[in-house]
């Protein structure tokens, strides 16, 4: 008897093995149905523990997406999570063994506060459902216009999901279930981190404890003038909201070079002279020409992880050098402490490109 209930789990292991390689990179293939829906959200006359309790959810979900999206990342978790109930551990870097974010850091801070800042809200964005509005800056973007609602996960007040339709589930219907094995900015499906229009190599567990051979690969442009505008790239999801920091007031003064009036993003470091100090980038971060996950730099071709890079439209400047797109333990999301060096912590990324500077 026990026997042939183990026959039928080999076949269900087979036959789900089979459906996984058939769709090589679909998205949610051979989960069931119910470990995210809820038909009537209602079972035996009440909910589900599993469930969040503030239903029924928009697409029949069992959840909102910060609900899906809590818990504590072990490196084999299938639902990435962004935000922790209790302290995620950061290290210095986010990147280190022990650490237990991911790419866009944790939104745990801005909620908690951190020890490294007085003001929880500049460690990271203010997100309805999760913090409170800004005290400082309310709803308005520095370098940008205010948007008039607190942020969102997604649509016309957030980051993620087709930024014209207001709604965080409207603007991402069908996202999850989207066949990604191409991503080339076509619709949210198909787009990198379900972020419409932009594009990139996504790694697969998400920057868990990244390297140098394991990373998103981030999209960026070598630009020509300040208003060379491509819109598939990284830098560019942030000036959709944080434009004057990307393109259009005052990043550089008449020519686009050095002396720059504000630090140059979707800018390649090719442009520097050949013995300058960004060529030994990563510095002390790694060998030179290593790519370095505590300062990553982008590039135009993003179909697959670099681990080196040669100076030539593969180390371009991307908000996300510097920035994280959640949150971090620092003050305005950066990715080290920045304001803590050299007295309190010895990382600096902003050595790992002047190198000379450390
Ligand atoms: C791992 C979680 C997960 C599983 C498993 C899952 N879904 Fe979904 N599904 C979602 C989420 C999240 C949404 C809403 C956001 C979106 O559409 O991206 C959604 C949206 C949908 C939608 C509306 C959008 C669309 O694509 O038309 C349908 C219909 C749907 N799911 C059906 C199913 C069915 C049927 C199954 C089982 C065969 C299933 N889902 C399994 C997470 C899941
Ligand atoms: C029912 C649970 C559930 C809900 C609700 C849900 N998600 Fe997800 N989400 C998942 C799972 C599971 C994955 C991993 C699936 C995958 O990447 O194959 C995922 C993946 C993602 C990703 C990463 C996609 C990638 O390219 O790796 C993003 C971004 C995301 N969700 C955003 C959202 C947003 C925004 C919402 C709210 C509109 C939402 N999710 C609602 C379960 C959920
Ligand atoms: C949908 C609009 C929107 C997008 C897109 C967006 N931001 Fe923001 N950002 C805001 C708003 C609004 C604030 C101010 C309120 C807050 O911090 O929540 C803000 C604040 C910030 C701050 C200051 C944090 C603080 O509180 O002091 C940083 C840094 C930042 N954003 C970086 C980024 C980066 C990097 C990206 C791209 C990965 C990005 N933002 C994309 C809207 C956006
Ligand atoms: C990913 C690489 C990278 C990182 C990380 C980085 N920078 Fe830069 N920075 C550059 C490049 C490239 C330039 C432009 C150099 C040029 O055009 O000659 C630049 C320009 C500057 C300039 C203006 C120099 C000029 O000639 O006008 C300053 C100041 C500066 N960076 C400071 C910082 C600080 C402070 C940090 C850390 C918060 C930092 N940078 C992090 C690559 C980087
Ligand atoms: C070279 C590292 C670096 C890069 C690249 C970078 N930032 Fe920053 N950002 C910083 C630092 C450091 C601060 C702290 C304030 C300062 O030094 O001006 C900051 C502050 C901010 C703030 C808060 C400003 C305020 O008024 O409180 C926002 C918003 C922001 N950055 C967005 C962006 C966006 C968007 C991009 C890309 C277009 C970007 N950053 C690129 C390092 C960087």
């Amino acid at each position: 008897m026990f026997g042939d209930i183990n026959v039928v789990k080999f076949w269900i292991i087979v036959l789900s093995l089979l459906l996984f390689s058939a769709v090589a990179k679909a998205k949610i293939v051979g989960i069931p149905c119910a470990s995210c829906h809820t038909m009537h959200y209602s079972q035996n006359g009440t909910i589900l523990q599993e469930w969040g309790s503030s239903g029924p959810y928009k697409a029949l979900v069992i959840n909102d997406c910060i609900g899906c999206h809590t818990g504590t990342n072990n490196g084999s978790n299938t639902t990435p999570y962004i935000f922790s109930s209790s302290a995620p551990n950061y290290g210095e870097t986010g990147t280190e063994a022990g650490t237990n974010t991911l790419a866009g850091g944790n939104f745990y801070w801005v909620v908690n506060g951190s020890s490294w800042v007085t003001d929880a809200d500049r460690t990271g964005h203010n997100v309805e459902g999760l913090a409170n509005v800004d005290q400082t800056l309310g709803t308005t973007p520095p370098g940008g216009t205010d948007l008039g609602h607190q942020l969102t996960c997604a649509g016309k007040y957030g980051c993620h999901g087709d930024r014209n339709i207001e709604g965080d589930f409207e603007a991402l219907l069908g996202a999850h279930h989207a066949d990604d094995s191409v991503i080339d900015g076509s619709t949210v499906g198909k787009s990198y981190r379900f972020l419409k229009g932009i594009v990139g190599y996504e790694d697969s567990d998400w920057e868990y404890q990244p390297d140098a051979f394991h990373h998103n690969q981030y999209k960026g442009v070598d630009r020509a003038s300040e208003t060379d505008i491509n819109t598939s790239t990284i830098s560019y999801l942030c000036a959709e909201c944080h434009g004057d920091f990307h393109n259009g007031d005052d990043v550089s003064f008449g020519s686009w070079g050095s002396p720059w009036l504000r630090h140059p993003t979707d800018y390649d470091m090719s442009h520097t002279p050949s013995g300058s100090e960004y060529r030994q980038y990563p510095g002390q971060y790694g060998s030179t020409g290593q790519y370095s996950v505590i300062a990553p730099v982008a590039s135009e071709d993003v179909s697959q992880p670099k681990s080196t890079v040669s100076f030539s439209k593969d180390t371009i400047v991307t908000c996300i050098s510097c920035h994280r797109a959640h949150g971090t333990p620092y003050k305005y999301i950066l990715r080290w402490n920045y304001y803590g060096w050299p007295v309190q912590t010895s990382v600096n990324g902003c050595n790992a490109c002047h190198t000379a500077k450390d």
